[in-house]
């Protein structure tokens, strides 16, 4: 039997802190700190904890070349190889662990792959974690628990030494700008005509060219990409579109045309809706949503093992969003980004593997409800207008 370390493994000496039981009894309240080895692999969800024998033998076995098991073996104790295999930090030639394969076919970046597998959530909701992580998420108790932020600008020089510059003239792109509000109030009452849906897909997602370039196949898009590859792609949560049957799509960007993926009853697609967005009520009701879902390999093909790679791929959902938020505003359409998605829901319900198809942000767009329920940030009043 030879074997070999996975692909990607960081260990964090992870710090947790818990009541001290020993101080208890002996009627003192006092917390302590209890510090393990946490061993994170890029193709598996959970972290494993280690001993220091396990930690010893993960620093001293390749991740590339297979070791012999039995010297190994002989040099850590059978125990240690058994436990290190069951939990597939270490793999064997005769069986191959499929998911490291992937991280390790997909000329992933050790620390971004371990990062993007590891910072993903697994059914969260947020309505619970704020309370149960920081309290009351309004303003007025988390300035009093947390003191004020740093100012909105950090001078570096002296205020006279400040160069004016001169205004821009108002423009429509300056109104567009103002009106560019993210929509917590969609009006569950109104539908999404398919012509607007396939105009903002076509726009922001649609390939406006594909092009050769020395028999690499590129795209023009609305937006920048990193080497004009495009990874990120558009993946639906239909509900209420006119013409469209409500189920979940992936958006064929050369084609301009909708693969359907599966077909939802309102009930399963509602449910769906809260949970992708963690329980955020006020995005639920947006008729659509659209996924930003990075296809990793596209990107990677060039840039392999780049450090700087995992960041342009996210990057480009930022772009697209903006792009999305924009052409939105202009056919009087509201529009949001969130981050807090339950990525594990979400590449269940698209049958996603995250190595492969990372989900970075959901998105979506509807009209807006007549009212403001949840606020809105709209200080310029561009959306909301006082009441007179
Ligand atoms: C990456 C990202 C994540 C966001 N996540 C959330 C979110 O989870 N919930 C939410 O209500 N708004 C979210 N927003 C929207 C911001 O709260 C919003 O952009 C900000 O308050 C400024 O308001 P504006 O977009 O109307 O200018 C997010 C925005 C970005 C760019």
């Amino acid at each position: 039997m030879r074997l070999r370390r996975c692909h990607a493994l960081l260990i964090e000496p992870r710090e947790t802190r818990e009541l001290d039981i020993a101080a208890v009894f002996a009627g003192e309240a006092r917390m302590r700190s209890r510090i393990e080895w946490r061993g994170l692999a890029a193709h598996r969800d959970d972290c494993v904890t280690l001993s220091d024998a396990e930690v010893l033998a993960l620093g001293e076995v390749s991740s590339t070349d297979w070791t012999e098991g039995e010297d190994f073996v002989r040099k850590h104790g059978e125990a240690v190889v058994r436990r290190l295999l069951d939990n597939g930090l270490l793999e064997t030639e005769d069986a191959p662990d499929a998911g490291d394969a992937i991280v390790r076919e997909g000329h992933w970046h050790r620390i971004a792959a371990v990062a993007h597998r590891h910072l993903r959530w697994q059914d969260t909701d947020t309505q619970k974690t704020t309370e149960a992580l920081a309290g009351d998420s309004s303003l007025p108790p988390m300035l009093e628990r947390l003191g004020p932020p740093p100012p909105p600008v950090a001078p570096r020089v002296d205020a006279a030494r400040r160069q004016p510059l001169p205004a821009s003239p108002e423009t429509g792109f300056d109104r567009l700008l103002s009106r560019r509000v993210t929509c917590r109030n969609f009006d569950p009452a109104r539908p999404l005509p398919l012509a607007m849906l396939a105009t903002i897909l076509q726009q922001v997602h649609g390939a406006r060219a594909t092009a050769e370039v020395t028999g690499v196949p590129l795209l023009k898009k609305a937006v920048p990409s990193a080497g004009g590859l495009h990874p990120v792609e558009a993946w639906l949560l239909v509900r209420r579109v006119d013409g469209l049957a409500p189920g979940l799509y992936h958006y064929h960007s050369t084609d301009h045309a909708l693969e359907p993926m599966r077909a939802l009853d309102a009930e399963e697609a509602d449910g769906l809706a809260l949970r992708f967005v963690a329980g955020q009520t006020w995005f639920a009701q947006a008729p659509v949503y659209v996924m930003l879902v990075a296809r990793f390999q596209r990107n990677f093909w060039k840039y392999r093992g780049h450090a700087k790679a995992y960041r342009a791929v996210i990057l480009d959902a930022g772009h697209l969003s903006q792009a999305q938020y924009q052409l939105a505003t202009e056919l009087g359409l509201g529009a949001f980004i969130t981050a807090a998605a339950n990525e594990g829901e979400i590449e269940r319900a698209l049958g996603l593997e995250p190595m492969r198809d990372g989900v970075l942000a959901v998105t979506g767009f509807g009209y807006r409800a007549g009212e403001m329920v949840d606020l809105e940030f709209d200080p310029l009043k561009a959306v909301w207008p006082a009441p007179a």
